[in-house]
């Protein structure tokens, strides 16, 4: 077999920017191999040493920062503000995973206070680790939704495969490098690199593989689902996130709120606000704030730039062909476009369209782009309809002053998180993360993270 690589372009100039090894199935073997042998020592250290040597990974990742940033912007294009803020918030994750493993606590259950128990029978619950658990993170966010799904999987006592996003491996490889730095013994942590389309179904079928943890779209979500059978999923997929703007909100706040959450990294995170519900009352007094908003973004090319820049090239031509695609569609069908609907190259400039209705792909499909959508509803029901409607669940924003009708609406959400006064957003970390519907399948967060990727052991004792 060829020794074949694939070269990694920024998306900011189109240069090639390093490569990677296109991996073929008798590697991916070898690798699934050395994490299978490796598991056996592995599992059987203490809670305590695996928490070492995330904590070692953690200080290792801060000395590597300036690296590593810039390796995030030139690879997926983020501004170097985000790409900083991505590292450190990863370094905190891995830090507070091992916080976190130290105060995980088995149990026992005493069988005498059921009807038919017996005095002489208690059983112990503790926690073990699943195997070789398959991590499969997507470009936007390549360090951060790799850690997020190997730390805990780690501290728990698996070993790993990760598998990182092509456009986002470089800067995945040099996570996982630091987590050699840490000590990490040969053969927990293995990466495996190629094109999903080409080595992906080899890889989530392989009989050497546990468990799924999966982060990407719905439609490569399904197809892993399928394909995986009855190996355990944790996914995280796509979204449409609504931001219901409710007739007694404070305007300013919903429109400084919404235009972060729409437009930060050009819309290309699964938490962006990719709809806005607003009741007819307030919709043009909303609408106008969101425009003044949105011209005051910053937008450009980030490798130019120390500071921070809101819309950046979007991470291929094909993805900004797609985003195209909605705004032309949407404008044919009576859109209302209130400013940009322009593009150079990748760059789509930041885009408002008013007056969207249900017959427009961009009132439902995901756009992963700068272009949000704004449409008008007579009432809070008829609000409340619309954004469950959408085959996504993953999270809204309610924007009310009045806090009960805040409580009554996020009860009626079909979404994993309800955000008050706020912009759909991941984290702090800990918190519990998740998607219903084609959003997802079982909850991240820290803590949540390493119970899913561990399972309950019971020992019975009779006495
Ligand atoms: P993607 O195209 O679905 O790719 C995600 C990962 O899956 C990549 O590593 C990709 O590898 C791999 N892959 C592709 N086909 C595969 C197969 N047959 N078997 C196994 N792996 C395969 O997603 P993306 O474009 O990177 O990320 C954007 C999407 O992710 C958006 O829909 C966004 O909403 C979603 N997302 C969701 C969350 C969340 O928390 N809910 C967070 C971030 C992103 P290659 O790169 O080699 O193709
Ligand atoms: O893209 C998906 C990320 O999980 C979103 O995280 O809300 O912190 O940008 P974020």
């Amino acid at each position: 077999m060829l020794n074949r690589t694939i070269d990694i372009y920024s998306p900011l100039t189109n240069e090639v920017i390093g490569n990677v090894k296109a991996m073929s199935k008798e590697e991916v073997d070898e690798s699934i191999k050395k994490s299978r042998e490796a598991l056996t020592e592995w599992r059987a250290k203490s809670t305590a040493d695996r928490m070492e040597y995330l904590y070692r990974a953690s200080e290792i990742l801060l000395e590597r920062k300036e690296e590593l940033a810039d390796l995030i912007v030139k690879e997926v294009g983020k501004d170097r503000k985000s790409a900083y803020s991505e590292v450190e918030r990863t370094s905190e994750l891995i830090h507070f995973t091992a916080d976190t493993a130290k105060n995980l606590e088995g149990r026992s259950i005493p069988t005498e206070t059921v009807l038919g128990g017996s005095k002489n029978k208690f059983a112990i619950i503790q926690r073990e680790p699943i195997g070789v658990i398959l991590a499969i993170s997507p470009f936007n966010y390549p360090v951060n939704l790799a850690a997020s799904k190997i730390a805990p999987a780690l501290v728990g006592g698996n070993t790993v495969i990760f598998k990182p996003a092509t456009q986002g491996s470089l800067s995945g490889i040099m996570l996982a490098e630091v987590f050699q730095a840490a000590g990490l013994p040969d053969g927990v942590l293995n990466v495996v690199t190629g094109k999903g389309s080409e080595i992906g179904d080899y890889v989530v079928t392989h009989p050497g593989i546990n468990f799924i943890n999966f982060t990407g779209s719905t439609k490569v979500g399904q197809h892993i689902a399928k394909e995986a059978k009855m190996i355990p999923l944790l996914m995280e997929l796509g979204g449409k996130d609504a931001a219901i703007v409710l007739e007694d909100a404070d305007l300013e706040l919903a429109a400084t709120q919404i235009v972060a959450g729409a437009f930060s990294y050009s819309g290309q995170r699964c938490t962006a606000i990719k709809r806005v519900i607003a009741l007819d009352k307030i919709a043009e007094e909303l609408q106008e704030k969101i425009n003044k908003k949105v011209a005051s973004l910053k937008v450009g090319n980030p490798q130019y730039t120390e500071g921070s820049i809101d819309v950046v090239p979007l991470i291929d031509d094909k993805s900004a062909d797609y985003v195209e695609g909605l705004i032309t569609e949407a404008k044919e069908k009576g859109a209302k476009l209130l400013c940009g609907g322009t593009r150079e190259g990748n760059l789509i400039y930041p885009t408002v369209l008013d007056y969207v209705t249900a017959d427009m792909r961009i009132a439902w499909e995901e756009p992963f782009g700068p272009v949000l959508p704004i449409i008008h509803v007579k009432s809070e029901d008829e609000a409340v309809e619309l954004a469950n409607q959408s085959e996504y669940g993953l999270q809204s924003a309610v924007f009310t002053n009045n806090i009960h009708k805040a409580f009554e609406i996020a009860s009626k959400l079909e979404v994993g998180t309800v955000q008050i006064n706020n912009k759909t957003e991941r984290g702090p970390d800990h918190l519990p993360f998740l998607g219903i519907k084609n959003s997802g399948i079982g909850v991240q967060g820290i803590s949540y993270s390493i119970e899913a990727m561990t399972r309950i052991k019971s020992t019975v004792i009779n006495v």
